[in-house]
């Protein structure tokens, strides 16, 4: 039996988000900046990250609130082994409708097809650059676009449905909006551009270096006129367009100047197992505690029920009225 739960925006928890390594083979510099990521950086060790039985307790707790999208992100969350294992597992959860995963690309030329066997349903793909010389330089590891280029085709050609995610940050790669429109306008994959947005500590952001979804979509629409669409499903990060030939559509994720914290029904999980509200948040939930210390789903569930109650967060409208945010979470650490 379903218990929905509201926060005090009533906003229904819908999705859930989980990080199952903090680790990445890349150092994209708005996200693992490779001066403070570097080859003496302490990630998690083995022993503090969720098991998968104990997410797929989570996951069957989720869903009795209500829960039906399960996404899976990292730092690169294809650096953990068997992932295919979990992917089945929660696949078999009842209630769980949805299950995707937010990935570099580049471990799919292995995985794609046996992650699609295991029944995921889809993949969001990261990617900054079409060209190389910048794409070896938002990486941070001098890495191609080849590698990721090949994982996206072996998605495609494993059935999977694919998203495009391009960060975009002036100075870094605006000069790749085009590029990158055209590329996937050709194959059909859904191309979604993201603000770049003030998340952990160190990314260096400030307004001047987000690029606006309506500086984005301007210049789209002059070259490859767009029309608008409507939301797929409510709660809808990104703000979708359609190119007027009817060739393929694109997205906007404008969290930054069109914040949608009215709808959202998103909570984190990282894969130390803390739970949190907001991307934004400066402090989780230790939930992890609560299941290696012998506590019935019971007491996990009446926790849940308080937190998402006095859930009160909307960072991204808030933005321009408050303090920042000192000691925020890292994205690595809670995965986008
Ligand atoms: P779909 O289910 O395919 O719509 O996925 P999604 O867009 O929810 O997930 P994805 O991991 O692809 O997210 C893309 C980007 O949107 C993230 O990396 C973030 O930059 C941004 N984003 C997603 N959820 C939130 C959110 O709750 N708040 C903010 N501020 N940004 C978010
Ligand atoms: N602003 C916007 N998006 C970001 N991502 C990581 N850091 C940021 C940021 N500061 C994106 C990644 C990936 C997703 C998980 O989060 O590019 O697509
Ligand atoms: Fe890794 Fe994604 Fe962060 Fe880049 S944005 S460093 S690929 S987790
Ligand atoms: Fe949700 Fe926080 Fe993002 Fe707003 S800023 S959409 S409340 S995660």
């Amino acid at each position: 039996l379903v218990q929905y739960v509201l926060d005090k925006h009533e906003r229904p928890m819908k999705d859930l988000r989980i990080s199952v390594i903090d680790q990445c083979n890349f150092r994209c510099t708005y996200c693992m900046p490779a001066e403070i990521f570097g080859d003496d950086y302490a990630f998690m060790p083995q022993s503090e990250l969720l098991s998968f039985d104990e997410i797929v307790r989570l996951v069957k707790i989720f869903a009795q609130f209500g829960t039906e999208k399960v996404r899976i992100t990292g730092g690169e969350p294809l650096m953990r082994k068997n992932m295919d294992e979990l992917i089945t597992r929660i696949k078999q959860v009842e209630g769980i409708k949805d299950v995707a995963i937010t990935t570099n690309a580049v471990f799919l030329v292995r995985q794609a097809q046996k992650l699609k066997a295991a029944g995921l349903d889809r993949v969001n793909i990261s990617l900054d650059a079409i060209e190389d010389d910048v794409f070896k330089k938002t990486n941070g590891r001098g890495i191609k676009t080849a590698p990721v280029i090949k994982g996206i085709e072996a998605a495609r050609e494993a059935g999977l449905p694919i998203k495009i995610n391009m960060v975009v940050k002036k100075g870094m790669n605006e000069d790749q909006i085009l590029p990158m429109a055209r590329y996937f306008k050709e194959t059909g994959d859904t191309l979604r551009f993201i603000e770049f947005m003030d998340v952990g500590n160190h990314n260096g952001w400030n307004m001047d270096t987000v690029v606006s979804k309506k500086e984005i979509i301007d210049e789209i629409h002059q070259e490859l006129p767009l029309e608008t669409l409507e939301p797929k499903y409510y709660g809808e990060v990104a703000n979708r367009y359609r190119y007027k030939d009817g060739s393929s559509e694109i997205g906007v994720i404008s969290s930054v100047t069109d914040a949608f914290c009215s709808s959202c029904t998103r909570v984190r999980l990282s894969a130390d197992g803390k739970l949190f509200t907001c991307l934004f948040a400066s402090e989780g939930y230790d939930i992890k505690k609560m299941l290696r210390s012998e506590e019935e789903d019971k007491a996990i569930i009446s926790k849940l029920v308080k937190i998402w109650t006095r859930r009160d967060d909307q960072y991204s409208i808030d933005r321009k009225n408050k303090k920042p945010v000192k000691n925020k979470i890292e994205m690595s650490y809670i995965g986008g």
